[in-house]
């Protein structure tokens, strides 16, 4: 069955065969036909084919769904009294990991499920149709291989985070702890695993040196796992040329950036080993850790491709709206509103090495987000206002 999504002000397709500013593929008056799941057929609405049924957007500017290629959605417990102590001062430095991990280890499948499917549900409902996840809570074989199970149930994007921080009860025993990273843990971890990951700062006490990060990465890629980092959130450091060196598809935070590193991104574009680094910023981090933001501009300067997405997760920012990320990233990033709605939704899809969704192309995941607001620039011209009006995925309206 074909349905004709009709009347909408401006769609949003990240198709450049459209034009559009940047490469948005922008239309006006456009309308999208999707059939079995996928994008059919996109264009002026005055041109649209006829379908099986037809729904009135009523005026509203459609966007690809949100690609939040960033989380840390199963977990058990709170950190809102650290939140609190931060805002009046305190620093953040990673530390109150070790509290999600023990109240992790001691939860339920049923409560770590409960909240992953809750915070996923509160992630489509905000216009996000794809979401990574992270384990990292758990830094136990066991409690690692059932976030991940659980993880994979809500969706494909799962990441093998063992090496988040180093637990307590190996605190005098780093190298002992990367050998259960990189044996045991990964052995059962890697099967409910698409992705392998590792927080990269030296400057943090139980986080990952260069040399600890580069086994923990190369371990996962010989079990399959594809590569992504934690890195330069904290302090500049190695995290950025490592993932560049290991042919990762991303690294996250990039908040602490130098030259180098920002010619080393560069260069995995265009330079002869071109794997194709993309930078994940995540301002809602800088945010609530009332940190300084990440320089996007000098990244985008450099060709740099960037994605956008939360982190949501107990510590470092808890939110988990894109919405929010986006007015963030334009308002203390200087990103236009065009340029965040891009790393928000084809962006995550570069930094997830997915060509089926962030974008409105003929063949695409009908995954598609109706704003109540004629333009996307709505999206941060109202910061905290609801905008989001009906979310479609696989070609199907979401129930409110
Ligand atoms: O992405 N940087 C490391 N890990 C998470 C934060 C985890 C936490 O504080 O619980 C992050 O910011
Ligand atoms: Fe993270």
């Amino acid at each position: 069955m074909s349905v004709l999504l009709t009347n909408i002000a401006e769609l949003v397709t990240n198709d450049p065969a459209h034009g559009g500013s940047g490469d948005t593929g922008l239309l006006r008056d456009a309308a999208v036909v999707v059939e079995q799941g996928r994008v059919a057929w996109t264009g002026p609405a005055s041109r649209a084919p006829a379908a099986d049924a037809v729904v009135d957007a009523g005026g509203r500017a459609v966007v690809p769904g949100f690609v939040d290629s960033h989380s840390h959605t199963v977990f058990a417990g709170d950190r809102a009294a650290e939140f609190a102590a931060r805002m009046t001062g305190e620093p953040y430095t990673g530390g109150g990991i070790a509290t999600t991990v023990a109240a992790t280890r001691s939860a339920s499948d049923d409560t770590l499920r409960a909240r992953g499917r809750a915070l996923v549900g509160e992630m489509l409902a905000q216009g996000t149709t794809t979401v990574e996840i992270k384990s990292g809570y758990g830094q136990d074989v066991d409690t690692e291989a059932r976030t991940l199970r659980i993880a994979r149930e809500l969706t494909p994007e799962t990441t093998f985070l063992g090496a988040h921080t180093v637990p307590a009860e190996y605190a005098d025993d780093r190298a002992g702890y990367v050998d259960l990273v990189t044996g045991p843990m990964l052995a059962a971890c890697a099967p409910h695993a698409r992705w392998v990951d590792v927080f990269c700062e030296p400057a943090a006490p139980t986080a990952f040196d260069e040399d600890e990060a580069r086994t923990v990465l190369r371990a996962g890629q010989r079990a399959g796992l594809l590569a992504r980092v934690h890195g330069n959130q904290l302090a500049a450091g190695p995290g950025v040329r490592l993932a560049v060196e290991v042919g990762a598809a991303s690294v996250d935070h990039c908040t602490h950036l130098t030259a180098a590193d920002v010619d080393a991104l560069a260069g995995s574009w265009t330079g002869p080993s071109g794997s194709g680094t993309v930078a994940t910023l995540l301002p809602a981090v800088e945010f609530s850790t009332r940190s300084p933001y990440p320089d996007a501009r000098r990244l985008l300067r450099a060709g740099v491709p960037v994605a956008l997405a939360t982190d949501c997760n107990p510590g470092s920012g808890y939110s988990s709206s894109m919405p929010f990320v986006v007015a963030l990233a334009v308002r203390e990033m200087r990103m236009s509103p065009t340029e965040a709605l891009w790393s928000a939704t084809a962006g995550g899809a570069l930094a997830l090495r997915r060509d089926d969704v962030g974008h409105l192309r003929v063949g695409a995941r009908a995954d598609l987000t109706v704003l109540d607001a004629p333009t996307h620039l709505y999206l941060a011209y109202r910061p905290g206002v609801p905008l989001i009006h009906e979310v479609w995925q696989d070609g199907v309206r979401v129930p409110r």
